[in-house]
């Protein structure tokens, strides 16, 4: 009984600290965001993976993406203001509109998904676990798309750089936001994006041309300015037809990259 009670306070107590813990490394999220000197963006940095190795949550972080973007999901909704986002799913909706009916893909989804419909795939258990029906960007304004009426999320975890769960030549339309800078292997998660599709099928990549935040620059593997460029040729490699548009939203530049498989 002794044993359980200290068993139990210890648990208790490390709990607490790894509480603690958290609060402080997010603390510090905000001081290298902030940060303009790089020796002290290294500092902190230093400071972030020595409580990262102590919180059992964050072992990892921040290469293991799973691990990075699971401590992101709480945040990650404020991330991107709301008027981006209507924006962002006006111009999806008219690249996918005529072969998207029933069957699309949103990869890299995190927890606000563009399209009410879509399979949501995410390397993150914590942001597939926090999409909810009620933070969706409402569909029904623009446009009266078939399956608005369907509340049910459709969730697959899984890493995009990987084989994709998914049977070859079933899916009408992928789309992909804020994704592609960091993934590694844009080929094999293009080449996978090729296997799902239907002939005719479109992918719709989304990127912004603003560099990312310190924080998010960590995991990042390509600067805005060359992806589209590698996106381009590596989807031109594979056969997909492309198109490349830049559009200026406020003070934005958002690059929507569209490709159609013949
Ligand atoms: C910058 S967030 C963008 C989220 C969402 N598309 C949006 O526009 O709000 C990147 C998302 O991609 C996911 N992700 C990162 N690497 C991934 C991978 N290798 N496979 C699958 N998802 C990944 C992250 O978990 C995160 O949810």
């Amino acid at each position: 009984m002794q044993q359980t009670n200290t068993l139990r306070k210890n648990t208790v107590m490390k709990l607490f600290d790894e509480d603690r813990a958290l609060d402080e490394f997010d603390q510090k999220m905000d001081l290298l965001n902030k940060e303009t000197d790089i020796n002290k963006q290294l500092q902190i940095f230093k400071e972030m993976q020595a409580i990262a190795n102590n919180v059992s949550v964050l072992k990892g972080w921040p290469y293991n993406a799973r691990v990075f973007w699971d401590k992101e999901a709480f945040f990650w909704k404020q991330r991107v203001e709301q008027r981006y986002r209507e924006f962002i799913l006006k111009e999806i909706i008219t690249r996918i509109n005529e072969s998207a009916k029933r069957s699309i893909l949103e990869l890299g989804t995190g927890n606000t998904p563009y399209l009410k419909e879509a399979i949501n795939l995410d390397i993150s258990h914590d942001m597939l676990a926090t999409i909810g029906v009620s933070e969706r960007v409402e569909i029904a304004k623009i446009d009266n798309h078939d399956g608005y009426e369907n509340n049910t999320i459709k969730r697959i975890q899984a890493n995009v750089e990987h084989s994709l769960p998914i049977k070859d030549n079933c899916v009408d339309a992928i789309v992909a936001v804020f994704l592609c800078n960091y993934i590694e292997r844009i080929d094999v998660m293009l080449a996978e994006c090729m296997r799902v599709l239907k002939d005719e099928g479109k992918i719709v990549i989304v990127q912004s041309f603003a560099e990312v935040d310190n924080y998010h620059s960590l995991l990042e593997k390509h600067p805005a300015k060359e992806l589209t460029l590698i996106l381009r040729t590596i989807l031109n490699e594979l056969g997909f037809k492309t198109q490349i548009d830049v559009k200026d939203v406020d003070k934005k530049t958002i690059v929507f990259i569209s490709a159609t498989k013949s």
